[in-house]
């Protein structure tokens, strides 16, 4: 029962400033407290050192800042793999969700890792379908080896996950290129409309169910805060109305708990400059209490 934190203060994947504070603002939030109070041991191996270069913002760049994601994700990768060998749960706490492409290349220890995906984006957007440039747009392509050889080589050669063993929960803001890969790799998506019509037990129920037919040896979340209805998290650079709530969202981290299968999580795109007195950062750690066992009673 060891996690080790890992703060990646970097906004290298998108434009809007402020993302790299996230990591503050979730130690902040009482991160380690909480985790404390449940038993675990907590080892805070502080942020990987990130350079504070102007962010580039020019249009018809397909990716953006290219050099500075592969530094921040190389040296993350190395750290994730490092905790991953001593042991330790690593909790990544972001930074935009271009770090997920360190992450997934340092977990290389499971080779048939699950990737839960939490998000109301897909994220599988390759420099030929970003509307954006945004290499936070683009980590689960990346992941699949599709995209920037720069970024597909990160700490080692090859797919860092399968298609099949990826599942993308609360996606409501797909572009046109990733509906396209969803449906060619045949991913599998609880879109809101699932969420909806199924309601968020039967959604966890059948993802944990489908990761466990696929005989994963490893379980990954990565929870990006725009996921939940911004009325919950508004600090988040890409908010999308119509999202998951307060309470589905903590029915899920419970469902995950429940199911003891996480081997790493992640939280990303908490932007204190966008937000209200912290309130994402309360949430997410708030999230991160449920899914590490805390229970009402
Ligand atoms: N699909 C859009 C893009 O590629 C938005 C991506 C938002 N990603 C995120 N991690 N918030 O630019
Ligand atoms: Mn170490
Ligand atoms: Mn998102
Ligand atoms: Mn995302």
């Amino acid at each position: 029962k060891s996690v080790a934190i890992i703060g990646v203060p970097s906004d290298y994947g998108q434009t809007r400033r402020g993302v790299d504070m996230g990591p503050s603002a979730i130690r902040y939030a009482g991160v380690i407290e909480r985790l404390e109070a449940l038993g675990y041991t907590v080892k805070d191996e502080g942020d990987i050192r990130v350079e504070k270069t102007p962010i580039k913002k020019e249009q018809n760049e397909k990716l953006l800042n290219l050099d500075e994601v592969v530094e921040v994700c190389s040296k993350l990768a190395q750290k994730v793999e490092d905790a991953v060998n001593e042991e330790y749960i690593p909790l990544v706490l972001g930074g935009d969700h271009s770090i997920a492409i360190g992450t997934l290349a340092g977990l290389k220890k499971y080779k048939n890792l699950g990737v839960i995906w939490f998000d109301a984006h897909a994220d599988i957007n390759t420099p030929e379908s970003t509307p954006s440039g945004n290499i936070h747009g683009m980590p689960l392509a990346v992941s699949l080896g599709l995209g920037h050889e720069r970024l597909t080589s990160i700490h080692h050669d090859g797919p860092k996950v399968k298609a099949e063993n990826i599942i993308i929960i609360g996606a409501r803001s797909v572009d046109e290129g990733e509906r396209e890969l969803i449906k060619e790799k045949n991913i599998k998506v609880y879109t809101m409309h699932e969420v909806d019509r199924l309601g968020m037990t039967a959604v966890m129920e059948d993802a944990l169910r489908y990761l466990q037919e696929r005989g994963v040896d490893g379980v990954h979340l990565s929870l990006d805060l725009d996921g939940l209805d911004p009325l919950y998290t508004p600090g988040v650079g890409t908010p999308v109305a119509g999202g998951i709530t307060y309470r589905e969202s903590h029915l899920a981290m419970e469902m995950l708990q429940e199911a003891n299968v996480l081997t790493s999580v992640e939280f990303v795109e908490v932007n204190p400059i966008l937000d209200e007195k912290n309130k994402t950062a309360n949430v997410a750690v708030a999230l991160i209490g449920s899914l590490f066992g805390e229970t009402l009673v």
